[in-house]
C-alpha cells in the first residue's frame, strides 16, 4: 500500500540535513549530504532493495525482477539542493520511487524487468559550478576534467570525493550499458505554475529545455571613491550592471527564452572603493537549441560591446551547455495511460527546469511526471505540495510501473 503520509514525512526528514540553520541547503559531498544519503539507503533497503553508495556519492538500489539480472526500469532524482531550497525539488522523486517499490515488495510482486532507483548526489551544480554530476557518471558522460573544479573554499572535486570516502578513479566504472537500462522515469515537482493554474495534480512532460551557463569577468580599475572624477573611472560594476540589463533585454526579446544573472561578486567590495573587478554568471534556457545559442551569442556580443565602450577588459567562459532533451513518445503514452487509469485529466507540458533525465538520455529513453506545487514556486523555502498531490503522483507512478511494457 502506498503511504503518502510517509512520503511527506520523509521529505521533512531529509530537509533536516542542512548546513543552513532554520532552512535547507545541502550541497554535493557535504557532511549533510552524507547523512541524507545514508537515510535514503536505509529506506531503499527497507523497501526490499539492494542498496549502496556509489563512487560519485549517488545512493543506488536495485529490486530484481521475475529473475535475477534482467534489464531495469531506472527511476530517481537528486538529493542535493540549491541554497535556501525547498524540500521537494529532487527528493520527492527519489522518495516516491522508493514508496512504489516498497508497495511492490509488500505485495510480493516481481515484474518482467528489474527496478533501479538512484538518488543522484549532484544535479544542481551548486558546489562546483557544473550540474548533473551524479547522473552524468551513471550515463557514462562524466567529464573527468571536472574533478579539478574547485568549490568556493578552493577544494577540488577530487579532494572532496576522497574526503567523502570515495575513490574518484572508480567513477568511470559507474557508466551503465544501454542494454541494461530499458528506460528512465522521473517524478518531480513542476517548479512552475501551469498545473496549478489549470487545477491539475499531475502532468506528463514532453521535453526538457536546454541550458547554457556562462561566467563573465570584467576588469576595470579600482580607485578611491572620493578622488577619481566620474569621467575618468573604469568601474567594473557599472559595466556589469549594463550587462545584466542586456541579459534581461535579450531574453525578453523572445517569449520562449529565459535569461538570469544569479550571482555577482564585486572586488574589492568596499563602500569607498571603485569596483575593480566583477564576476557574474549567466543562465540561459530555451526549448529550441538554435534559439538558445543565438541568444547566448547576442549576450556575448553585448557584453563585449559594453566592455569596449567602458574600457574594461571582459572575459566570458562557457561553464556548461546542454541541449534540449525530448521525452520518448512510447514512454509518454504509457505515463499518460497511467494518468487516465487513475481517473485524472491528461496534460502534457514542457519542463523549463533541468533534470537528471537530460544526462540519462545518453543511454536510454526518458519520461517524467510532474506534480503540482504551490504557486509554481521552487528553488525557495516556500516550495510546497499537498499530501493529496503527493498521493496522486505516487499512484500514477505505481500504475505506470505495474503496467510498464517494453517497446515492441
Ligand atoms: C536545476 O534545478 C536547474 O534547472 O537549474
Ligand atoms: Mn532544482
Ligand atoms: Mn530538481
Amino acid at each position: 500500500m502506498l503511504d503518502p503520509g510517509r512520503i511527506m514525512q520523509r521529505c521533512d526528514a531529509l530537509a533536516r540535513h542542512s548546513e543552513l540553520p532554520g532552512g535547507l541547503t545541502r550541497v554535493f559531498l557535504s557532511r549533510e549530504a552524507r547523512a541524507a544519503t545514508d537515510l535514503v539507503l536505509g529506506w531503499m533497503r527497507e523497501a526490499g532493495m539492494e542498496a549502496k553508495l556509489d563512487a560519485i556519492g549517488n545512493a543506488q538500489a536495485r529490486y530484481e525482477g521475475a529473475r535475477a539480472g534482467l534489464p531495469c526500469l531506472m527511476m530517481g532524482s537528486h538529493l542535493d539542493t540549491v541554497r535556501d531550497a525547498g524540500k521537494y525539488d529532487g527528493m520527492l522523486g527519489v522518495i516516491t520511487a522508493i514508496e512504489c517499490v516498497q508497495a511492490l515488495n509488500a505485495a510480493g510482486k516481481r515484474l518482467p524487468f528489474a527496478i533501479e532507483i538512484v538518488g543522484f548526489g549532484d544535479e544542481e551544480g551548486v558546489r562546483f559550478g557544473t550540474t548533473l554530476l551524479g547522473s552524468r557518471a551513471v550515463a557514462g558522460i562524466f567529464d573527468q576534467g571536472t574533478l579539478h573544479a574547485k568549490d568556493a573554499s578552493g577544494k577540488s572535486m577530487r579532494e572532496a570525493l576522497v574526503e567523502f570516502g570515495l575513490d574518484p578513479n572508480r567513477i568511470s566504472a559507474l557508466a551503465r550499458k544501454k542494454q541494461d537500462v530499458v528506460a528512465y522515469a522521473e517524478l518531480h515537482i513542476e517548479q512552475g505554475p501551469v498545473l496549478e493554474a489549470e487545477g491539475l495534480a499531475v502532468g506528463v512532460v514532453t521535453a526538457i529545455n536546454g541550458f547554457s551557463r556562462l561566467r563573465a569577468t570584467l576588469r576595470g580599475v579600482a580607485g578611491h571613491a572620493g578622488t577619481v572624477p566620474m569621467k575618468l573611472r573604469r568601474d567594473a560594476l557599472t559595466a556589469a550592471a549594463e550587462c545584466v540589463l542586456a541579459v534581461e533585454r535579450i531574453a525578453k526579446g523572445h517569449p520562449d527564452v529565459v535569461g538570469t544573472v544569479g550571482r555577482i561578486e564585486v572586488k574589492p567590495g568596499a563602500i569607498n572603493v571603485i569596483p575593480g573587478e566583477v564576476g557574474f554568471t549567466v543562465d540561459v534556457r530555451a526549448p529550441q537549441d538554435e534559439l538558445r545559442t543565438r541568444s547566448v551569442a547576442s549576450i556575448r556580443a553585448e557584453i563585449e560591446s559594453v566592455c569596449k565602450k567602458r574600457d574594461v577588459r571582459g572575459e566570458i567562459e562557457t561553464l556548461q551547455e546542454f541541449g534540449s532533451t525530448a521525452c520518448s513518445p512510447w514512454l509518454m503514452d504509457q505515463m499518460e495511460n497511467a494518468v487516465k487509469r487513475q481517473g485524472l485529466p491528461v496534460r502534457r507540458l514542457p519542463s523549463g527546469a533541468g533534470h537528471d533525465g537530460m544526462a540519462l538520455r545518453a543511454i536510454t529513453d526518458i519520461c517524467m511526471l510532474f506534480v503540482r506545487c504551490k504557486g509554481g514556486i521552487s528553488h525557495s523555502p516556500l516550495e510546497s505540495i499537498t499530501e493529496a498531490d503527493a498521493a496522486a503522483g505516487a499512484k500514477v507512478l505505481f500504475d505506470f510501473i505495474e503496467h510498464f511494457r517494453l517497446p515492441a
